[in-house]
């Protein structure tokens, strides 16, 4: 293995076994394939974005490098330590913050909450002081002054904030996050954003983030794996992964329309008709349709486009041309959007 892996991934598989109500007394067995071989290499230093719609298998991957789920096969290590047989020594060298809002004492104040969890890690007298104060400091809730409330008061960015000041007490050179800005107020996000991109990049720290955002992923990891339906469909920098729409634009259109069902028909039409990658997701009361053309066709798939949604009574409130995205990535790649 190179010394410049941090994490690695091999093979991994995953199936849950979960039962699905049938009647009162009935149920029916039903296996999840939650990861199908899922492989991957996390560079020393870097952060790397696990990208995915919902249910596409990032929890599942995060909870097996973190050592809280066993693979059904497959291997996984971090700086050379396997997950499985060296789980005692993978706990020692990562931190973690799967869920930003679990376990924590909601009747202790943000600081008193990083001190006990900093003692419960070998950690304490001026040391344990020193280090829950700089990471108070690091993570901006002091600046907010509220690192002596109670954390049942804590807003969720708040909550975010201790999370991850929580996974860095012992200053581990992995930092693995469970999708660690879901929901929380754009200025949190973004201040978490740039100490994630800190860490890695002035401290010499292995970032891995989960995330449904494209816009994130693009703004803060330096490589990205694509993760949909427990297998990853490609990876890369984010350049090298728009080097996949290379010659190619997204086109967005805006609709309106009271005929939900009709839309899966335009949609196929448009794939099937133009022969061009589109998705449509619902967005503000009406429908965002999203069609990957190929950079000189745009006036002609567009006009064709506009045709075959005025034959579904659609109306069109507004077009835009932008440049490709992860988004289109994952489009071209999957035929749909999911995110
Ligand atoms: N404990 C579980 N039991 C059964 N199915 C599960 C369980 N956890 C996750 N799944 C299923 O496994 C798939 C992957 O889930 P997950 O890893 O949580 O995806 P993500 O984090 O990307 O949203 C989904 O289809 C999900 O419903
Ligand atoms: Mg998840």
């Amino acid at each position: 293995m190179s010394s410049k892996i941090a994490i690695e991934a091999n093979d991994l598989v995953k199936n849950y076994v979960s039962f699905i109500r049938r009647g009162i007394f009935g149920r029916r067995r039903v296996v999840v394939e939650a990861l199908k071989g899922v492989s991957f290499g996390v560079l020393k230093g870097e952060v790397f974005g696990l990208l995915g719609p919902n249910g596409a298998g990032k929890t599942t991957t995060v909870k097996i490098l973190c050592t809280l789920l066993l693979p059904d096969s497959g291997t996984a290590t971090i700086l050379g330590y396997d997950v499985v047989k060296d789980a005692s020594k993978v706990r020692r060298i990562i931190g973690v913050s799967l869920t930003v809002e679990k376990g924590f004492y909601w009747k202790l104040t943000g600081k008193e909450n990083l001190k006990y969890f900093g003692m419960l890690y070998g950690l304490d007298g001026k040391f344990l002081e020193d280090r829950v104060n700089m990471l108070l400091e690091l993570v901006g809730l002091r600046k907010l002054g509220v690192e002596d409330k109670l954390y049942e008061e804590y807003s969720l960015g708040m909550k975010a904030r201790l999370s991850l000041a929580r996974a860095l007490l012992t200053d581990p050179p992995v930092i693995i996050l469970d999708e660690p800005t879901l929901g929380l107020d754009p200025p949190s996000a973004r201040c978490l954003r740039e100490m994630l991109v800190k860490l890695a990049h002035e401290e010499g720290k292995t970032v891995l983030m989960t995330t449904h955002n494209m816009f994130e992923a693009e703004m803060v990891c330096d490589r990205v794996a694509i993760i949909d339906r427990g297998e990853i469909i490609v990876m890369g920098t984010v350049d090298e992964l728009k080097k996949r729409v290379a010659g190619s634009v997204g086109i967005e259109m805006f609709v309106l329309t009271s005929a939900r069902a009709s839309l899966d028909s335009i949609a196929l039409k448009i794939r099937e008709g133009i022969g061009v990658p589109c998705s449509i997701v619902g967005e503000n009361g009406g429908y965002r349709i999203k069609i990957v053309s190929p950079s000189d066709e745009v006036d002609e798939v567009t006009s064709r486009t506009l045709r075959i949604l005025h034959d579904h009574k659609c109306s069109v409130r507004r077009i835009e041309v932008k440049e490709p995205t992860l988004e289109d990535v994952f489009i071209k790649l999957t035929g749909r959007t999911g995110f």
